[in-house]
């Protein structure tokens, strides 16, 4: 009885210690997260505002207003990846969120237009990877839904960002 009372209080006395220890742990991965999601430009492509000069951080990394033409592939906004759940990633896994980084396969396994950088994230350690997918899962959820992909010859009702040949004028930013 002594014994088992002795063992109950060591288990609880070691969850007291554990509890913070792994919430400090989730700290450190968000925060790991967080500045390789800075170092790696996400926020250009998947914040609102941002190629206008302007990103609206209210709205940090909820979907680009503006679509990348890839000449014969199509034209690809970036998304909302924030974790709102009808708009944005809230119900992918650190998995699936891994694998579209890592390997550019969506849950639905269709493949990222090569714009979104993921050739180059595939050389990211898996403990990173990771950590992206929980400093994603971490931000505030916006809600935005984003149209697209577009495929060649579909209408593109949004900004577009496309490689003309030399002479053409430069844009004026919009009202
Ligand atoms: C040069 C622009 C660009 C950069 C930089 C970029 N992305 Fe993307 N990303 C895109 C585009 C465009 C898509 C959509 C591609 C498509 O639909 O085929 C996308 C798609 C995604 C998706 C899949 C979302 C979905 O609903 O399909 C995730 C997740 C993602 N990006 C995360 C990130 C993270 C994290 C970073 C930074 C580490 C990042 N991206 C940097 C342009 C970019």
């Amino acid at each position: 009885m002594v014994l088992e009372r002795f063992r109950l209080a060591v288990l609880a006395a070691s969850i007291a210690v554990l509890a913070p220890l792994a919430a400090a742990a989730d700290d450190a991965q968000i925060g790991r997260g967080k500045y390789i999601v800075t170092f790696g430009g996400c926020n250009d492509c998947h914040t609102p505002g941002y190629f206008f000069g302007k990103p609206d951080a209210s709205r940090f990394l909820g979907g680009s207003e503006v679509a990348f033409e890839i000449p014969g592939l199509g034209a690809f906004p970036g998304r909302n990846i924030t974790p709102d759940k009808e708009t944005g990633i809230g119900t992918w896994s650190q998995e699936q969120i891994v694998a579209a980084l890592q390997g550019g396969v969506r849950p639905d396994g269709r493949t990222l237009a090569p714009i979104m950088p993921w050739h180059a994230f595939a050389h990211l350690t898996t403990d990173d990877a990771l950590a992206i997918a929980a400093f994603l899962q971490s931000v505030p959820p916006v809600s935005n839904a984003v149209p697209g992909p577009f495929k060649p010859g579909d209408k593109v009702p949004m900004f577009l960002m496309r490689i003309l040949p030399p002479g053409e004028t430069a844009a004026a930013a919009p009202k």
